[in-house]
């Protein structure tokens, strides 16, 4: 099967609107790979970091990006996808809001979301993809036939990802969550190269409020339909 003819469902959204977790879970009910880009660029933050690199030289991140070795390994113990970045398992490092805050500032980087391109496209494998992230119906995929763009409300997103990271053992309050979080969409939402948005084909979901397996169901009513 030529790459072009393996279906792509690709889910973007702003940080908290549940793509993480509705992405796994469709793509475990289609038996479908996951990309979860926003690890991606979290993983080149951190081994930015790692390497002592200023995070505003966008050239120097940029070479590290086409450089660090960067692989996803299935947990075991059926938990969360591990993300080894350069041989170290990073996944705890990597879900804190300051590596959010960072793989943020440096997706703003041109060069860098073109050197991150074909390595995103890598990951349409048969049967099928699902693709979680900002850009992945605008850019990375825009030929997919399947997209979906999930939204909730700021105050319903803050709540969300307090709780993920208070179950995860983190430190944090939810006053400083709602605003890191709106600060972030802001920074995603403006900046001048794939800039976080719906793509025109896409169906957009309001997640305020909705259990995590209606949302679940209408995605993959989205593949079916077709
Ligand atoms: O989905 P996430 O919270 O792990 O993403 C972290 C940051 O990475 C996000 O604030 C913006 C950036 N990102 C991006 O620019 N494009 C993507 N496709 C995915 C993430």
């Amino acid at each position: 099967m030529s790459s072009d003819a393996i279906p792509v469902l690709t889910i973007d959204g702003p940080s908290g609107s549940g793509k993480g977790t509705i992405s796994r879970l469709v793509a475990e009910h289609l038996g479908w790979h996951l990309l979860d880009s926003g690890a991606i660029y979290r993983a080149v933050g951190y081994a930015a970091g790692m390497a002592g690199i200023d995070l505003t030289d966008a050239e120097a991140v940029t070479r590290m990006a086409e450089s660090a070795k960067i692989a996803f390994r299935a947990a075991r113990d059926g938990g969360d996808t591990r993300v080894i970045v350069n041989g170290h398992d990073a996944t705890d490092e990597l879900r804190t809001e300051t590596a959010g805050a960072a793989a943020s500032a440096i997706a703003a980087y041109p060069a860098l979301r073109a050197a991150l391109f074909d390595k995103q496209r890598g990951f349409r494998k048969a049967p099928g993809l699902v693709a979680d992230g900002r850009d992945m119906g605008t850019v990375i995929f825009p030929d997919a036939p399947y997209k979906v763009f999930l939204t909730a409300s700021a105050e319903e997103r803050a709540r969300r990802r307090y709780k993920q990271l208070k179950d995860k053992g983190l430190n944090v309050t939810l006053a400083a969550l709602l605003r890191e979080i709106q600060a972030r969409d802001e920074r995603d939402a403006t900046r001048a190269v794939a800039p976080l948005r719906p793509a025109d084909d896409a169906l957009t979901i309001d997640t305020t409020g909705i259990p995590v397996e209606r949302v679940v169901a209408a995605v993959l009513a989205v593949v079916r339909r077709a």
